[in-house]
């Protein structure tokens, strides 16, 4: 039986009562087709490929995408809404009849989104977790303490503030270089140093404590450094102990080839992992997978959404590197592809907290995504560049992340990460191919992208072969 066979069948004590399910005993799909007003959040290439996958099932009645970007609009209605503004996202529900809201980044749940509508009569579902549970992401500290508590695998840590500066930097005496510091807040995927020399370390350590990350590095968490392949493993739950393990996926954080030069949102991304097979995938259910999803019910918080882990696998054994409270970017790009079933019964079910028995079905084939980004990005780069060739990609699907049309309907580069090119193939060569395709296409000034994606996953195979 496969692991998610295996899980499929797998049932945990209730915390919380479900909702009624949407279907009836005997109702179809097909009879619920043209039902459900969907409001998506978010404007990257993360929210453009849900758009794209949301958009296609015959249950979704009207779509709307806040902000969106260039490509959602493809897809659905670009709204002119701020994530963070709850008020204003509520008054557009009630006048749309939004029956269910998706958050694609993390800072509306961090900010409590879910306990927001939650606590208001005949509000949408909301796909994600209650505040409480976004502190997974919310508050590395938080993240790790609940990991111990679990005896989830993960890095020995020591958590320390202002106060405690100088047990801090007899903590970094006691480990091995290279150090490994996280700002303990939410900040912007920059909040994490690793650094190769202790007096740097001590350093760092005092000036992320003096503010370098504003109030996200009042507290700072220090930790041992684990040496292996990174993997994002994405699991989509009911908070009630039903969930589903979506395909697992790598993604490539350095803008330069070789994994060199500083991290970035995500420059590539591929499904499935060669190295995360049954054996590996089995480990991380049982040992990381099932004590998250059954922690969360024993401590009585509310998680309706994707959990995002973040695995580093070390001498075959899988760890935590941290929690994400929603999908990755650009994982997602490649993910959504790689699902076969039609998503919105699965999120419309989880936000319901009873997703049952519903199957979730994964494409074989291989899915890749290269992003194309701006010259200078990470750093300091120019918008409004005009992008022109997106007619000349071929078979490749393009998630536009930070694009936008101007008033003439010309694509205008609007953002650092610019567009995600994924591609289907038979194998890993004939994904990439398309990918790569593309984004050769593509045409802007400053166009930039890796042309290594992959390669450490073929190499893999092929000494598997
Ligand atoms: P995080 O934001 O916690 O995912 O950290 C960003 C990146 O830093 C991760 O994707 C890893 O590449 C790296 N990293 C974080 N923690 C560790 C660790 N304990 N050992 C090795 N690398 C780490
Ligand atoms: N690709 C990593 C992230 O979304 O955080």
């Amino acid at each position: 039986m496969s692991i998610q066979s295996t899980l499929n069948t797998l049932r945990y004590p209730v915390s919380s009562q479900p909702e009624k399910s949407p279907f009836n005993a005997g109702e179809t799909l097909q009879e619920k087709t043209n039902t459900l007003n969907v409001l998506l959040l978010g404007s990257g290439g993360r929210e453009c490929a849900l758009a794209w996958k949301i958009s296609q099932s015959p249950m979704l009645r009207h779509f709307y995408i806040a902000p969106g970007n260039g490509g959602t609009g493809a897809y659905g209605e670009n709204v002119d809404l701020w994530p963070l503004d709850f008020q204003a996202i509520e008054t557009f529900a009630k006048e749309k009849e939004i029956d269910m809201i998706v958050v694609g980044n993390e800072d509306p749940l961090v900010a409590g989104i879910y306990d927001y509508f939650s606590a208001r009569e005949g509000s949408p579902l909301i796909v994600g977790p209650s505040q409480a549970g976004a502190a997974l992401e919310g508050s590395k500290d938080f993240a790790k303490q609940f990991m111990v508590r679990h005896n989830i695998p993960t890095a020995r840590y020591r958590s320390f503030t202002a106060e405690t500066v100088e047990e801090g930097e007899k903590f970094l005496e006691e480990l091995r270089p290279p150090y490994v510091l996280k700002a303990d807040g939410l900040a912007a995927g920059k909040g994490v140093l690793i650094i190769d020399s202790l007096d740097e370390a001590k350093k760092s350590l005092r000036e992320m404590l003096s503010g370098m990350f504003g109030k996200s590095s009042a507290t700072v968490v220090i930790e041992e450094f684990l040496k292996g392949i990174e993997c994002s493993v994405f699991v989509l739950t009911d908070g009630n102990g039903g969930y589903r393990i979506l395909p697992v996926a790598k993604d490539y954080k350095r803008i330069g080839e070789g994994d060199t030069g500083p991290n970035t949102g995500g420059m590539g991304a591929v499904s499935p992992v060669a190295f995360a097979d049954d054996t590996f995938m089995k480990k991380v259910e049982e040992r990381i997978i099932l004590p998250t999803v059954n922690g969360l019910i024993a401590e009585g918080i509310t998680y309706r959404g994707f959990i995002f882990l973040g695995l580093i696998e070390v001498e075959g054994e899988p760890m935590v590197i941290e929690y994400n409270v929603r999908m990755g970017d650009p994982e997602t790009e490649v993910v959504m592809l790689r699902i076969a079933s039609d998503l919105l019964p699965l999120l419309d079910a989880a936000a319901r907290g009873n997703l049952g028995d519903m199957p979730l079905d994964i494409d074989p084939r291989y899915a890749t995504t290269v992003m194309v980004v701006s010259g200078g990005y990470p750093g300091s780069y120019p918008k409004g560049k005009v992008i022109t060739g997106t007619d000349k990609c071929g078979d490749a699907i393009l998630f536009h992340a930070g694009t936008k049309l101007d008033a003439d309907g010309n694509l205008l580069t609007s953002g650092g990460r610019v567009i995600a090119c994924s591609s289907y193939g038979a194998d890993i060569d004939e994904a990439l191919e398309g990918s790569f395709a593309a984004a050769n296409a593509l045409t802007y000034e400053g166009k930039y992208f890796r042309r290594d994606i992959g390669a450490d996953l073929k190499a893999i195979e092929r000494l598997r072969r």
